[in-house]
């Protein structure tokens, strides 16, 4: 049997997970599940671990649960690490959220200052868990939830001596199934194109049983209650013409490159009355907690729908099982190029459909970007490859010059004030600096 190693264990999203290693029992034969967390997150692990020992045991699967705050005990001889921590918990996320905001600029728990500021206080961690895995788990995969999801797995591969390394968005199993549910069909039965960076990724084309139905996918994503798949983006659309002309899927996290002064404005407001994300948050997540800790509680409750990474499981979990089982079947996920985008360089990290086999996964040929997009996903990458490197350096000006360049952020004067302030605001998170 297997051993897997969840880093963030206490996560409201470990139901999920354990759904998935239930669901796929038969082909994945999990033997011990170690949720591991920190002192901070002791108490969540207890509640939700004692839930996941519940939902084995009335599914009858004979996976054996451990819940420790002891990582290297996890880790050691691990055959699948997966990682879902974060680092200073919501309250980080929701300064990050708050902070551009008062500069007029975009707070977002991946995007903008809040990416930046994310990426530099989760790099440092999975950098230690990378040279732990070096030691006590060589072989194993390294399955990363942890956002920025992109740049966290870019920073393995170029910083780590970790090779086994995928990253994982639920946005891309998301909008397959979202368009599967506009097309009244199977989820089986659509396929899309992938190719970008996370949270900045395209559907270059959309097949059902093979056939493309790109047109007819974009005009239902012209009705603004199609336009996004994740609950964290809702209540904006698309201009059609827009999307006609893009002639591409673009993914909800567009959204706040291609209608940034609505996308602010709606988060200023919700900032006002409901609070930002990360705030609404923190209080589905206590109405989460408390469901779990019911003792009557056996399965997923339907609530954690209500979160943003919904379906992760089925994405983690179709994603362990295709390599251990060498299933060569085709997923989007995060991993080093090799050429599989022509515009992008062969050693970064990108989003792209990818097929899935017992050496990981082996990217699709998806040729150029189109040209309408090319430029700002490499602005993107360059954003994000100064971003790793000032997490690694802790080097302010590198820092600086990240926010910079970043496409949400409107000048040098704003960019050094908003790192500035998350500098120190965040500062307990950041040894490095
Ligand atoms: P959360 O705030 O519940 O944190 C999860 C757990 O991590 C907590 O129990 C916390 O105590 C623990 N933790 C913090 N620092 C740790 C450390 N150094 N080592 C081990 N554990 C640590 O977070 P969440 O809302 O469940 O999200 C978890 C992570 O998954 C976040 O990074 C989030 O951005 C990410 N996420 C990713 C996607 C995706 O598409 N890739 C989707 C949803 C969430
Ligand atoms: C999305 C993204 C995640 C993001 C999350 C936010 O679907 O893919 O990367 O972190 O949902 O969800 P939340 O419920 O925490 O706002
Ligand atoms: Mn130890
Ligand atoms: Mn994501």
């Amino acid at each position: 049997g297997l051993k897997i190693a969840t880093i963030g264990g206490g996560s409201s999203y470990t139901p999920e997970l354990v759904e998935g290693f239930i669901k796929r029992y038969n082909e994945l034969p999990v033997k011990e599940l170690w949720l591991v967390d920190i002192e901070e997150g002791k108490e969540k692990l207890e509640i939700v671990g004692d839930l996941a020992k519940r939902m084995v045991e009335k599914a009858g699967i004979p996976i054996d649960i451990y819940l420790t705050l002891d990582r290297e005990e996890a880790l050691k001889e691990a055959d699948f690490v997966t990682t879902q921590f974060r680092v200073g918990l919501l309250d980080a996320r929701a300064k990050d959220e708050r902070i551009p905001l008062k500069y007029g600029v975009i707070g977002q728990e991946t995007n903008g200052p809040g990416g930046l500021f994310k990426a530099l206080r989760t790099i440092p961690v999975i950098l230690d868990i990378c040279r732990e895995m070096e030691r006590l788990c060589p072989n194993a995969w390294l399955i990363n939830f942890t956002n920025p999801a992109g740049m966290v797995t870019e920073a393995v591969l170029r910083y780590s001596n970790i090779e086994k390394v995928v990253g994982l968005c639920n946005v891309p199993i998301g909008m397959e199934m979202g368009i599967a549910k506009l097309l009244s069909v199977e989820h089986s039965r659509v396929r899309i194109d992938f190719a970008g960076l996370n949270h900045m990724v395209y559907g270059l084309d959309v097949y059902l049983d093979g056939i493309s139905v790109k047109d007819k996918v974009i005009d239902l994503l012209t009705d603004p209650r199609n336009s996004s798949f994740v609950k964290n983006i809702q209540g904006l659309g698309w201009e059609p013409a827009f999307l006609k002309a893009l002639n591409a899927l673009p993914c909800p996290y567009h959204m706040y490159y291609y209608k940034t002064r609505d996308m602010l404005e709606k988060d200023l407001k919700n900032a006002e009355t409901e609070g930002t994300r990360a705030e609404v948050v923190q209080k589905l997540e206590k109405e989460l907690f408390e469901l779990y800790k019911d003792p009557n509680l056996n399965v997923k409750p339907p609530q954690l729908e209500k979160r943003g990474g919904a379906y992760y499981s089925d994405a983690a979990v179709r994603l362990i099982t295709s390599i251990y089982t060498d299933k060569r079947d085709i997923q989007p996920v995060n991993t080093r190029n090799n050429g599989a985008i022509a515009s992008i360089p062969d050693d970064s990290a990108v989003e792209v459909s990818c097929v899935i086999t017992k050496d990981g996964p082996k990217p699709m040929a998806m040729g150029d970007l189109p040209v309408a997009v090319r430029g700002l996903v490499q602005q993107i990458k360059s954003f994000e490859k100064v971003a790793i490197e000032a997490a690694v350096t802790g080097d302010y000006n590198t820092a600086l010059l990240a926010l910079i360049i970043n496409p949400l952020v409107p000048s040098d004067t704003v960019a050094k004030q908003i790192l500035d302030e998350m500098l120190e605001a965040h500062k307990q998170y950041l040894p490095q600096f």
